[in-house]
């Protein structure tokens, strides 16, 4: 695992900005896979800015999101189509059918789960797959005790989830109790994975992470089996780390430095 202690969130926010122009700068019609949640708010709209200075094109890229709510319509406002129409499609004039998200009302969301997969195979695997990470080690909506090795399909989600994105939620509105996500081996076949956590409450999942061991009680420790994964932090999500000296010195302020 690359491990990158930027200076402070904006910092963060911006390398993995850098990371996905780089992507698509290599490749125009690359297949990303994206994330939603708070954190990635501000790396939406970092990347709309660069693409209305034409210092990045989005026209080509392909994506899949990693999840979705069971139940909720398109047309929610809570949905993560209505998060992306916000935050992306709309903002960043793409065509909403190359962006892709497993359908949260379909009549059978494990057969939806199962055709998302597929169609995610049929598209020739995802280049860059951006990740959030729960407090409780989730990533995509992978809770704990999730297999190492599933696939797309329909997860329960825990009550400390559906706790923290209560506040995306208007009152007295319930949080969806179920989701479609892409599984752990979904997000392992990604060529390159890029985790961005930031800020104190994300401290602990990270170390659990980064250091703990690989175990489905911290989902996202599967990503230390992972060939190539980028975890990009804030001093802050940093700070549970033992070995931060170390990765501070491989890579001073997260820069990369040259060998030799
Ligand atoms: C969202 C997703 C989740 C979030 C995670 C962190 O598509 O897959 O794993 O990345 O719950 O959410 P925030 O950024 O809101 O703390």
């Amino acid at each position: 695992m690359k491990i990158l202690i930027l200076p402070d969130r904006d910092a963060a926010v911006a390398r993995c900005v850098e990371v996905i122009a780089a992507t698509l700068d290599a490749r125009p019609d690359a297949v990303l896979g994206l994330a939603t949640g708070g954190t990635m708010e501000p790396v939406c709209a970092g990347l709309v800015a660069r693409a209305r200075e034409g210092a990045v094109s989005l026209g080509e890229m392909r994506s899949f999101n990693l999840d979705e709510y069971v139940g909720l319509a398109p047309s929610h406002p809570q949905s993560y189509h209505a998060y992306m129409q916000r935050h992306l499609i709309g903002p960043a004039g793409l065509d909403p059918e190359r962006l892709r998200l497993p359908r949260g009302n379909a009549a059978d969301p494990e057969a939806e789960a199962a055709r998302y997969e597929a169609e995610i195979a049929a598209a020739g695997g995802i280049e860059l797959q951006l990740l959030g990470i729960g407090a409780n080690g989730h990533i995509g909506f992978n809770e704990p005790s999730s297999s190492l090795a599933s696939p797309c399909r329909v997860k329960t989600l825990t009550r400390a989830t559906r706790a923290a994105n209560a506040r995306f939620f208007g009152p007295g509105e319930e949080v969806p109790r179920f989701a479609i996500t892409m599984g752990i081996a979904t997000i392992l076949r990604s060529r390159h994975a890029l985790l961005l956590a930031v800020g104190a409450a994300k401290a602990e999942a990270v170390a659990a992470m980064v250091e703990g061991p690989l175990s489905a009680r911290c989902p996202a420790s599967a990503l230390q089996m992972h060939p190539r994964a980028t975890v990009v932090l804030d001093p802050e999500a940093a700070a549970r780390l033992e070995l931060r000296q170390y990765y501070e010195t491989v890579h001073p302020q997260g820069r990369e430095v040259p060998l030799g």
